[in-house]
C-alpha cells in the first residue's frame, strides 16, 4: 500500500507555541496552572496536562474564584473581559494568543471604534469567534450561511468591517463576502483566514484527489478537522474521520492501494505517525 501523509498535517505555528508555553510553565514554575480552555482540541493532550496537574477553567466565574496560580490563554484568544478579570486578580498570565488571531482583535477593535459594524465570517459558537466578538466596541454579527445574509438589514448607510475566523473556509468566505456586497453597504473586507488552514487544506484536497482512501486525524470537536474532512470527502469517497489510531478500521482500509493522511491542526505528530505505522502493517 502507497502511504502519503500531508507534509501540513498536524500542529500549526500557533497551537506549538501554546503547547510549547504550557510545557514551559511546567517546568519553570511550581506554583498552580490554569488554561483558560483547553489549549487546544486534543484530548489526549488535554488529558496528559491534566495528570502533570494543569486545570482547565472555562468560565469568568472560575477565573473570578481563582486566588493565585498562573493562567495561559490559549492560541484561540480570549475577550478582553477576560484580560481585566486577570488584571484585577492579580493572577500570571501567559498570553499564548495566536498573534494571528491577536491581529484580528487589533482590527476589530480599531474599526468598531470607528464605528464600524462588526461582521464575522465564522461559526458563532466557536471559542476564537467568542474571543473575536469580546473586542468588538459596538454592533458585531456572526455570519456563516448565505440564509443568515438574506435577513440582514442594516441600515442603508451603514459601514462595516468584514473579518474570518482563521480556520475558515478560503472560497465559502469569499463567497458569502460577495453577497453581502450584493447588499449595497460600504464594507471594508479583511480576510483574516489562515495561511497555515488554507496551505493544509489545499494540501489535503490535492492528495484525496488522487488516492483511493484518504485518513483525517483530528479531535471530534476541532471545527479545521471537520473542514478537512469534508474537503477530502468531496473528493475521496473514502474518507475516515480517526481521532487516533484506535479508531483506524484496517479491514476498511485493506482493499486499498493508496491512501493518503492528513490531520488538523491540533493533532501531535506521534498520532500521525501511529497511524501512518498501523497502516503499514
Ligand atoms: Fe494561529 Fe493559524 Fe494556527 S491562526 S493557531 S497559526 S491555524
Amino acid at each position: 500500500m502507497e502511504i502519503t501523509v500531508a507534509k501540513s498535517a498536524g500542529f500549526c505555528f500557533g497551537v506549538q507555541r501554546a503547547v510549547d508555553s504550557v510545557y514551559k510553565e511546567l517546568e519553570e514554575n511550581s506554583g498552580k496552572i490554569y488554561t483558560f480552555g483547553p489549549i487546544i482540541h486534543n484530548e489526549q493532550v488535554v488529558e496528559d496536562l491534566n495528570k502533570k496537574g494543569i486545570e482547565v477553567i472555562d468560565t469568568v466565574e472560575q477565573l473570578k474564584e481563582i486566588k493565585e496560580g498562573t493562567v495561559v490563554i490559549r492560541s484561540h484568544g480570549v475577550a478582553k473581559e477576560i484580560y481585566d478579570v486577570l488584571e484585577q486578580q492579580k493572577l500570571k498570565m501567559v498570553d499564548a494568543t495566536c498573534p494571528f488571531v491577536k491581529k484580528i482583535h487589533n482590527i476589530v477593535l480599531d474599526e468598531s471604534n470607528n464605528g464600524k459594524t462588526i461582521i464575522i465570517i465564522g461559526n458563532d459558537n466557536h471559542p476564537e469567534v467568542e474571543g473575536i466578538k469580546g473586542w468588538v466596541n459596538g454592533e458585531v454579527i456572526v455570519i456563516n450561511k448565505e440564509e443568515q445574509i438574506e435577513k440582514l438589514s442594516l441600515p442603508e448607510q451603514t459601514k462595516a468591517c468584514i473579518v474570518s475566523q482563521t480556520t475558515f473556509n478560503h472560497n465559502k468566505f469569499k463567497y458569502l463576502v460577495e453577497i453581502i456586497r450584493k447588499k449595497g453597504y460600504d464594507i471594508t473586507v479583511v480576510n483574516t483566514i489562515c495561511n497555515a488552514t488554507h496551505v493544509r487544506q489545499v494540501e489535503a484536497q490535492k492528495i484525496s484527489s488522487k488516492v483511493d482512501g484518504m485518513i483525517v486525524i483530528g479531535g471530534k470537536n476541532s471545527s479545521n478537522t471537520q473542514k478537512l474532512y469534508d474537503i477530502c470527502r468531496n473528493e475521496c469517497e473514502n474518507t475516515f474521520y480517526v481521532q487516533t489510531v484506535k479508531d483506524l478500521n484496517l479491514h476498511e482500509l485493506k482493499s486499498l492501494k493508496s491512501i493518503g493522511i492528513t490531520a488538523g491542526a491540533s493533532t501531535p505528530k506521534n498520532i500521525i505517525e501511529e497511524v501512518r505505522t498501523e497502516c503499514q502493517k
